[in-house]
């Protein structure tokens, strides 16, 4: 089976139960794919995959609002936005920083208002109080590519409202990030708040890398240059003709090999708690981008795959009996990681050796191995497919790899099963229907 690695990320596809010869012939249909992603990759932004140079942008203006807003020293960031406008800040956050950063930092907070929940905005405007009160700062980042979200739009007022009950100058603590010329962007620009623009072929939910992930992660002191680094490796990778030295196209290939045998739950099962939300913005890339009937008229209908997420060790004890005996319908991509930010080591006394034996004096990080081990095992006993990416530590390059390797992997995806990835038309669908209910309210 083809395997992949890097002296990075390591991708491994010994367990998927597929034949090598039937990879290489969808790799000669995706080469179709590769040489327009080739072609996208000379033309700036101005192709519907303009995502995949987000990672060789020089990214002035960001980094420019990036140290505007660090002289102020805020001690929260609230990013206003959701879906593609805060997913992917999540996913980086919580991977690098971890899920616990806010109750350990002594640097700024980050909080996010991703819906509009009133228990959820009354405990960020309440926390944001308390720091307002006593002459702190904090920056609210307002980010919708469309400029019209709803709940972006709600929640933005409620928190800019707040603001300037505190602040005379406001403006300087408000930044927006938009797509030139959407009503967020008309609006902004007349407040005077600062404005990052999006590249306006960039869709929401490959557009991490842009400043959409890239102020406020820079905000927090994640190394964005070494993020961005990791993406350019992995793009170069995926760029690759021949599928067997592209990772990006040899994964798709395999799920899409899979949806045809049908299984089409695609589950992603993460050996780590800080990377649930890269799983969630995972989930979103799938869902929104092939989440679609095919374009064009096909002997049998494509009905989809569904993107699952899993967390392991936590939930194997509530879906293992599901994956291991249930339907023969998902595939699965482990991910592990090899280095964990710290080693925690259990104490070598006897006191406990009567409760569960062998682990003694060990690591976690060598309990969790051999969890996923075993897990492993079971899954080539049950011939339940499988790959496995393992990620050399949390890094930001390490974690920019694994970014943009999904983003080119749905890219070849979406050619494979003949859908547009980069649309979401009945994403658009709810929203209208939403103004208009709120429109009857009056
Ligand atoms: O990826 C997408 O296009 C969507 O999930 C959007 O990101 C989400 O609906 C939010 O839209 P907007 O950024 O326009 O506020």
């Amino acid at each position: 089976m083809p395997h992949w690695a890097s002296e990075e990320m390591n991708i491994s596809f010994e367990g998927s139960l597929i034949e090598g010869g039937e990879v290489d012939l969808l790799g000669n249909r995706l080469k179709t794919e590769t040489d327009s992603m080739n072609r996208a990759a000379q033309r700036g932004y101005e192709d519907e995959r303009a995502s995949i140079n987000l990672p060789i942008d020089d990214h002035q203006e960001v980094r420019r609002v990036v140290e505007e807003k660090r002289e102020l020293d805020p001690e929260y960031l609230v990013v206003v936005g959701l879906g593609g406008s805060n997913l992917g800040t999540v996913a980086v956050q919580e991977a690098v920083l971890g899920r616990l950063y806010n109750q350990v930092t002594e640097k700024t907070k980050i909080l996010y208002a991703d819906t509009v929940d009133s228990g959820l905005l009354q405990y960020i405007t309440a926390l944001l109080e308390s720091v307002l009160r006593r002459g702190g700062n904090v920056i609210i980042n307002g980010v919708s590519k469309s400029g019209g979200t709803t709940e972006t739009v709600a929640n933005f007022q409620i928190l800019v409202e707040l603001l300037k009950r505190y602040k005379k100058d406001h403006h300087d603590f408000v930044v927006v990030t938009t797509d030139t010329g959407s009503r967020f962007w008309k609006f902004a620009k007349g407040e005077g708040y600062e404005v990052l623009e999006m590249p306006r072929l960039v869709g929401g939910r490959y557009s991490v890398f842009s400043p959409v992930g890239l102020f406020p992660l820079g905000l927090l002191g994640i190394d964005t240059d070494r993020l961005l680094s990791g993406a350019r490796e992995m793009r170069d990778r995926c760029l690759q003709m021949e599928v067997g030295e592209n990772p990006a196209a040899l994964s798709a290939a395999h799920i899409f090999l899979h949806s045809r045998r049908g299984r089409n739950i695609y589950n992603l099962f993460l050996f780590s708690p800080d990377l649930e939300s890269l799983g969630k913005w995972y989930r979103q890339l799938m869902g929104e981008s092939i989440g679609k009937r095919c374009s064009r008229e096909r002997e049998a209908v494509f009905e989809g795959i569904t993107p699952t997420v899993a967390i392991g060790s936590t939930d194997l004890h509530s879906m293992a009996q599901l994956y291991l005996g249930g339907p023969q319908d998902k595939y699965t991509t482990f991910v592990g990681v090899d280095e964990p930010t710290a080693e925690v080591r259990l104490p070598e006394v006897e006191t406990y050796s009567s409760l569960v034996e062998g682990i003694r004096g060990r690591s976690l990080k060598e309990i969790m191995d051999a969890i996923l081990q075993g897990v492993k095992v079971a899954y080539v006993k049950g011939k339940r497919p499988f790959s496995e990416i393992t990620l050399p530590d949390m890094s930001e390059r390490s974690i920019g790899q694994i970014l943009q390797y999904k983003m080119m992997e749905m890219m070849y995806l979406g050619f494979l099963l003949d859908v547009n990835p980069f649309d979401q038309p009945n994403v658009e669908e709810y929203k209208v229907e939403t103004r208009r209910i709120l429109e009857g309210y009056k």
